[in-house]
Parts: C-alpha cells; sequence; structure tokens
C-alpha cells in the first residue's frame, strides 16, 4: 500500500508521478504551503521538532530529514539543536525542491541530499533520528518507506512522522469542504498547475488511520509507537522507537 496518484498502474509510476509533480510546483510549494496552512504548518513542524529535543541537544546525534522537501521541517529540527546540537540531514528524490531548500539555508550547517526515500544511500544503524514532515505520505509503498526507516536507525533511534489527519465531528465536516472543495481551488490557481491539489486530499483520505499505521510501525520493527494528533487531528506525529533486534539492526555497529 502507497500514494497512487491518478493515471500510475505500478509501484514505479506512482514514484515517478509523485517525483515530477513536487517537481512542478516547487517554485510555489512555499508560498502554497503557508496560505493554504494559514501558517500553521510553522507550529507543526516546531512541534514535531521540539518532541526529540532530548537527540537534538545531543552533539553526537545524527538526524536525517527525509522527503525534506524546500527544507522547513530541517530547519525547525536546525533551530531546537542549536549550534552545538546535532546534524541534520535534509534527503528527498526532486532536485527542484532541493534546490530551494539549499538556497535558504545558506549558511547554516544543513546538508541536503538527492535520495529516494526506499533506497537511501546510507549503511544500517546510521541515524539517531529520522522525521519526515507530509513526505511520507507519498512515498509508493509505505511498509517498504517504514522498514528503510528503521535499517538506516540505530537500534534504540526515533521516527518521527507528521502528516495529515481526517479530524472528526463537526469540526471535521468543515475542514473536510475546505480540504477537498475550496483548497484544490486555490492550489491549482496559484501553482498554476492542474493535479496536484486534487492528490492532495486523495492521498490523505487513502492514508492509513493512525491505528493502522502504528500497527504498521510495529510489524517494521518499531517499538512504542504512538500517534499525537495536532490542531484538531488535521494533522498529527507518529512517533516510534526502533526496537532492539529490528531488522537492519547490527548490534554494535554506528558510524
Ligand atoms: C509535501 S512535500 C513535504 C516537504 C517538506 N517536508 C515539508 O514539510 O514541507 C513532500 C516531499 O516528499 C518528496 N518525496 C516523495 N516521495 C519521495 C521519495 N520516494 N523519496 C524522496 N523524496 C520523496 C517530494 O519530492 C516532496 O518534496
Amino acid at each position: 500500500m502507497g500514494a497512487a496518484p491518478a493515471g500510475a498502474e505500478n509501484r514505479d509510476a506512482a514514484a515517478k508521478a509523485v517525483q515530477e509533480m513536487f517537481t512542478s510546483i516547487a517554485p510555489r510549494y512555499d508560498l502554497l504551503n503557508h496560505v493554504l496552512s494559514f501558517n500553521v504548518d510553522r507550529l507543526w513542524w516546531w512541534r514535531t521538532a521540539r518532541r526529540f529535543d532530548a537527540i537534538l541537544q545531543s552533539p553526537d546525534a545524527h538526524v536525517l530529514d527525509l522527503c525534506c522537501g524546500t527544507g522547513d521541517m530541517a530547519f525547525a529540527l536546525r533551530r531546537r539543536a542549536g549550534p552545538a546540537g546535532a546534524k541534520v540531514l535534509g534527503a528527498d528524490f526532486s532536485h527542484a525542491m532541493l534546490q530551494r531548500a539549499a538556497a535558504k539555508g545558506n549558511g547554516t550547517s544543513l546538508r541536503w541530499i538527492e535520495a529516494d526515500a526506499l533506497r537511501l544511500p546510507f549503511p544500517d544503524s546510521n541515524f539517531d533520528l529520522v522525521t519526515s514532515a507530509f513526505g511520507f505520505r507519498n512515498l509508493s509503498d509505505y511498509d517498504a518507506g517504514l522498514r528503510e526507516i528503521a535499517r538506516v536507525l540505530r537500534p534504540g533511534g526515533q521516527c518521527g512522522i507528521l502528516d495529515f489527519g481526517e479530524p472528526r465531528g463537526l469540526i471535521g465536516e468543515l475542514y473536510r469542504v475546505y480540504f477537498k472543495k475550496v483548497l484544490p481551488k486555490i492550489g491549482t490557481l496559484i501553482s498554476g498547475v492542474r493535479g496536484p491539489y486534487a492528490y492532495l486530499p486523495a492521498s490523505v483520505e487513502r492514508f492509513p488511520a493512525p491505528q493502522e499505521m502504528v500497527e504498521r510501525m510495529r510489524r517494521a520493527g518499531f517499538c512504542d509507537s504512538s500517534w499525537t494528533p495536532y490542531t484538531f487531528g488535521i494533522a498529527g506525529l507518529y512517533v516510534g522507537v526502533k526496537a532492539e533486534g529490528a531488522p537492519g539492526s547490527r548490534p554494535g555497529v554506528g558510524r
């Protein structure tokens, strides 16, 4: 199970469609993010980063922000880490998104790498923390994505996946009108690209519900997995700890 943009018939086609989609909206991505979320996205990135303060403040820690896009999650992690804290690396497979991240991060210690989240160019047990903000949902195979995150984490390392959810009740109903009817129109208007902003609500609908996602994390080798709703459940943070002995663990192997 994974993202399936309209017309994509298999996993490779889905990944290619996602890559082309983000490349096409890269020039307007930041503006659209802030407009469409009324700037609440900044609060979500900050809350996510704050959740991992203990790791971020360790000078020896290595952190990977997957599907980093134009870098805002990585910047939030960097700010919490401070000058003496963890080293943060952002990875994405869209060159255009990474170019913007690099331009915004010019002069910081952040580093960027062009890489596919399902085939990361890192050895086992390499990171203390792997995050992904609004990116994981776009992977063409969620279980393979979780296994790859678990592989590159050291045992005891943590994973934080921030993504959209589906709020319930009256707020949920009002939100769905906005998310499914209004947002695609504004997104298409500002980006000038038809498609990505219709794909967004469809991809959220397709994404596993929190309970199922937590179960998938457990199967991929995470223990203590949980989901914390943000802003009535419009977004939420999945956290998991890589279990000792999980696949990809190499006891005693570090960087
Ligand atoms: C919605 S953007 C999120 C960007 C950023 N994390 C944020 O919070 O704004 C999703 C990003 O995931 C990236 N992405 C999707 N699938 C990927 C994959 N298989 N490997 C690497 N990056 C991927 C896209 O290129 C895009 O930049």
